[in-house]
């Protein structure tokens, strides 16, 4: 995918060597086009040194134009990024202006255009930056943020960049650039389970774990941008449905072992990332448990065994279960593997504060008769690579001649 990454003089510019990083990372050739306050926060070196190409900035480099006319930079994008971007740029592309290299281009591109607006919460309130915002969506302009959070300028409120690593997912992920489909698990239905789940113990407490979700959701873009129909599962976790991809929030371990078998009969993939209670309260009270004795004994009972509980399908799709240990990693996913009888299993140190809400991880693979070792890296690349091994397992085991298991999902009221 080519994407043209218009970065102008806002603040959080300093962050797109990162997002040219991480678009890099998921196959993009990116091409910068920056204005000239763009330079005041990050150097064409640094942006030059990340992508791999020369910096365009000025409408009038004859040098730049002979190689690659502004035209044929807007006909080579299949996207147009502009992040960060400013409340100045919003108004010049509103306006259909074209003083500059980065506006030029965007007239003359056919490429979907996307925006990442981030500036001072009370700029991106004012009625003038929120009519240009509105003109530009009915335009066709994908608005991509902002986020809420705390600012450079030290307020906090809506106004923040979307974080590189997301921006990345989206414009990359499934349709968002045209023909972009196809994939090693195009025609698929994968189900996937992520984050943790909660167990009611009175109406104000629960018991939970410290999954973030963050490699579920992961897996879930990467099976989506692999061409895949993706149903995810969620637990309560604090991130944003991934583009293009079924989410149905869940609480507790019952909940999410009805919705997984809700679905389940329509998957050629099962993906169990989600870290499910092994016990819950034996009784939830009706209500809060008052404060007594000087210690108080929980009874416990099993929750049920979603990994275990699709593996022994008759009819099974194939089925990648995750051991998250502290200790003998590879011993207790290997029983696992084989207990469970599972087609793969994801083997995840979490001892030292390692994969639980980071935001790289590094995994061991294990099948029946295979193993791989994926060492630390982002979780949205090892999430890419762990889908290509997935597909390519499925491939070996499942796949050749066999027509893909789709069929309409029906959507309930869960989500
Ligand atoms: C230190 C500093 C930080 C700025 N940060 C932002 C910002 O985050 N968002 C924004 O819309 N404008 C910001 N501005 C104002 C823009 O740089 C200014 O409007 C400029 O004309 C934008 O031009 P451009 O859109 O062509 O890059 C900032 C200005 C300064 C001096």
């Amino acid at each position: 995918m080519n994407i043209v990454l218009g970065i102008t003089g806002g603040i959080a510019a300093y962050k797109t060597p990162d997002l040219i990083r991480r678009l890099r990372e998921r196959g993009a050739d990116v091409q910068i086009v920056m204005t000239a306050s763009a330079g005041e926060f990050v150097t064409e070196t640094a942006l030059q040194a990340v992508s791999g190409r020369p910096i365009r900035s000025n409408l009038w480099d004859r040098e730049a134009e002979a190689s690659m006319s502004h035209i044929e930079l807007a006909r080579w994008a299949d996207v147009v990024l502009i992040a960060p971007a400013t409340a100045e740029i919003m108004a010049r592309l509103a306006s259909g202006a074209a003083a500059d290299l980065l506006t030029t281009l965007v007239l003359a591109t056919e490429a979907p255009v996307a925006i990442a607006p981030a500036m001072n919460r009370v700029m991106w309130s004012n009625p003038a930056v929120q009519a240009n915002r509105a003109l530009l969506e009915e335009r066709g302009v994908a608005i991509l943020g902002p986020g809420r959070g705390s600012q450079a300028c030290g307020e906090t409120g809506a106004g923040r960049m979307l974080e590189p690593d997301e921006l990345a997912d989206i414009v990359t992920g499934p349709g968002f650039a045209p023909g972009e489909t196809g994939g090693a698990l195009s025609g698929k239905t994968v189900v996937i389970t992520a984050g943790p789940t909660r167990e009611p113990i009175d109406p104000v407490r629960y018991l939970t774990n410290r999954s973030s979700g963050k490699m579920g959701y992961a897996l879930a873009t990467a099976a989506a941008r692999a061409g895949a129909r993706v149903v995810l599962i969620s637990g309560p976790v604090d991130l944003a449905p991934p583009r293009g991809v079924e989410t149905r929030s869940v609480l507790s371990a019952a909940d999410m072992h009805r919705a997984t078998h809700d679905v389940i009969s329509d998957a050629d993939v099962f993906i169990a990332s989600a870290a499910v209670a092994d016990y819950r309260p034996v009784t939830a009270a009706d209500k809060k448990i008052k404060k007594t004795g000087e210690t108080m004994t929980l009874e416990m009972v099993r929750t049920p065994d979603i990994l275990a509980s699709v593996a022994a399908l008759p009819d099974a799709p194939f089925t990648v279960g995750f051991a998250a240990e502290t200790d003998n990693l590879l011993g207790y996913a290997r029983g696992k593997l084989e207990n469970k009888s599972l087609d793969m299993i994801v083997a995840n140190c979490v001892r030292d504060g390692k994969a639980f809400d980071v935001d790289d991880n590094a995994v061991e693979v294990l099948w029946a008769d295979g193993q791989q070792s994926f060492p630390t890296t982002g979780k949205s690349a090892l999430a890419g690579e762990l889908v290509d091994l997935i597909a390519s397992r499925y491939e070996a085991t499942r796949g050749t001649g066999t027509e893909p298991r789709l069929s309409i999902i029906r959507l309930n009221d869960q989500t």
